[in-house]
């Protein structure tokens, strides 16, 4: 018996040098969660302050050489974890070949991430419309891996104010931006209450980028 194909599930071009991956990431999704879980045993989830003194609703860690960090000095990239004082932990081999991979079949080959930013959303937690623009140079691309609860992920244009595309991301889910469309404002809106059977009631997501 054929299934009628309700929803196109293969990768769907969303700007020129961007494509959403659904289910990219779904065969790793139990092996991402343990190594996840490794991660912020050593280098805990926080809530970082941005520059302005606010607190942020997402909880961050990083692991890999370098971490995104945020504080009244500003936004940057950081060798060691300011909670610690050591290194970040390790970026897990099974996170760098994801993001090669998903990479590679966005149009992206050779992209070799240095940091992984781990970003933690509990129901009502939103971050809003930024550029990712820390980093040292913008030819490498953003991949970022969605899991847990389903969220409504922005992406619009290269001015804040440009209308922005909402997309449904899964468990599972990835996305790449980069070309001219690598300063794209994206955000993601308040996450609506829900239980994941794997992750419970949230939503972690995956930012791999070449920051240095
Ligand atoms: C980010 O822009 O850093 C995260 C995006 C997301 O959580 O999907
Ligand atoms: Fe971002």
């Amino acid at each position: 018996m054929t299934t009628l194909a309700l929803f196109d599930e293969g990768p769907r071009a969303i700007a020129d040098g961007a494509i959403w991956l659904p289910g990219h990431a779904l065969a790793q999704d139990r092996a991402l969660l343990a190594a996840i879980e490794q991660v912020t045993a050593a280098a805990p989830f926080r809530h970082l302050e941005t520059p302005g003194g606010l607190r942020m609703s997402v909880a961050m860690s990083n692991c890999g050489a370098c971490g995104w960090v945020s504080d009244r000095r500003g936004y940057r990239y950081a060798d060691t974890d300011p909670l610690s004082g050591q290194p970040w932990p390790a970026m897990p081999t099974l996170f760098r070949e994801l993001a090669c991979s998903a990479a590679a079949a966005a149009g992206y080959a050779g992209f070799e991430p240095d940091a992984c930013l781990i970003n933690r959303y509990l129901p009502g937690t939103k971050l809003s419309l930024h550029q990712d623009r820390d980093e040292a140079d913008f030819s490498a691309p953003i991949v970022s891996v969605s899991l847990g609860l389903p969220a409504v992920f922005q992406f619009g244009g290269l001015q804040r104010a440009d209308p922005a595309q909402r997309l449904p991301l899964a468990h599972g889910d990835v996305v790449v931006w980069g070309g001219n469309s690598r300063l794209r404002f994206h955000g993601v809106l308040a996450l609506k209450p829900g239980h994941h059977p794997l992750l419970g009631e949230q939503r972690i997501n995956l930012t791999f980028r070449r920051a240095r």
